[in-house]
């Protein structure tokens, strides 16, 4: 059984930390893979009100910093740790990386490449959300602001700039922004979809962090498609440590961690 501690029998238990398309995958892949050998737990945020569904235990919530994390590592009795979450989750993958110094658990982070510009793109790589939103007023005056909720004030002082945003759920608090339209979806968008989400509303610039992944590139595809330009928020730095950048090689050093 090769989820089973040699030296106690007990069953391993690994934590993905989770709220992406590629943790649902690593965690399905787990479950297909080792089945009841091995103990995955999927960790979310909570800020999705109804997160897509994935498979064996969840826990929601946040920890209490990096010092809640370990001591969840060690309550738990967690072997292995894969962070999994968004290339632009700063403060949770800072906390992983320092809960599994601290407690000893071998950690990987899995983060998906960026997406790279090809032929006939427009970018303009900024270093940040201050950086993107003076940028913007010289690029374009209709805009589509896909840069998650919370980066969003960044661009309330464009108040000559038209913004559509998408949401996931209904927001609770209102959105800094003065002209602005709100429309519904959760990935996967393909290309053709997002061109007509573009044209629809004559939208004449992208504005975009740089996640990377098949499932929200079709609007940087629509784009290049159309002609647009294209402000792309850089990623931050990870921390450092192991890293892979697709669910097989999570896999693989899963895979490395558990015959060791
Ligand atoms: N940022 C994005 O653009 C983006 C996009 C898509 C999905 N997501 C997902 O949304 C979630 C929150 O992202 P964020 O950017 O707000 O994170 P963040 O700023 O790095 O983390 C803020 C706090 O949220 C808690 N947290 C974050 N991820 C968690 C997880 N998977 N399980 C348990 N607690 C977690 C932690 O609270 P404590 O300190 O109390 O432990 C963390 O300190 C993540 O799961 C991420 O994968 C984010």
């Amino acid at each position: 059984m090769v989820g089973q501690d040699p030296m106690t029998n007990r069953k391993r238990t690994l934590l993905i930390l989770g709220g992406t398309g590629d943790a649902l995958h690593l965690a399905r892949a787990t479950e297909e893979k080792w089945g009841s050998e091995l103990r995955v737990i999927y960790s979310l945020a909570g800020v999705t009100h109804n997160p897509a569904r994935t498979v064996g235990e969840v826990r929601v919530g946040g920890f209490g910093g990096d010092e809640g994390l370990a001591r969840y590592l060690r309550d738990q009795k967690i072997d292995f740790l894969i962070d999994s979450t968004h290339p632009f989750s700063t403060q949770i993958s800072r906390h992983a990386a320092l809960a599994a110094a601290a407690t000893g658990t071998p950690r990987c982070a899995l983060l998906r490449p960026p997406w790279q510009a090809e032929a006939g793109d427009h970018w303009h790589e900024v270093v940040d959300m201050a950086a993107a939103a003076m940028l913007v007023p010289k690029l374009g005056s209709r805009i589509f602001l896909s840069v998650g909720t919370r980066s969003l004030q960044f661009f309330s002082e464009l108040r000559e700039i038209w913004c559509l945003v998408r949401l996931i759920t209904p927001l609770e608090t209102p959105i800094p922004l003065l002209r602005a339209k709100f429309v519904m979806g959760r990935g996967p968008f393909d290309t053709a979809s997002e061109r007509r989400l573009l044209e629809q509303h004559r939208i004449d610039l992208v504005v975009t962090k740089a996640s990377g992944g098949e499932a929200t590139r079709g609007k940087i595809d629509a784009a290049r498609t159309l002609g647009l330009p294209v402000v792309m928020v850089r990623r931050p730095d990870p921390p450092p440590g192991e890293a892979v950048g697709s669910t097989d090689a999570a896999l693989s050093w899963l895979m490395k961690e558990l015959k060791s």
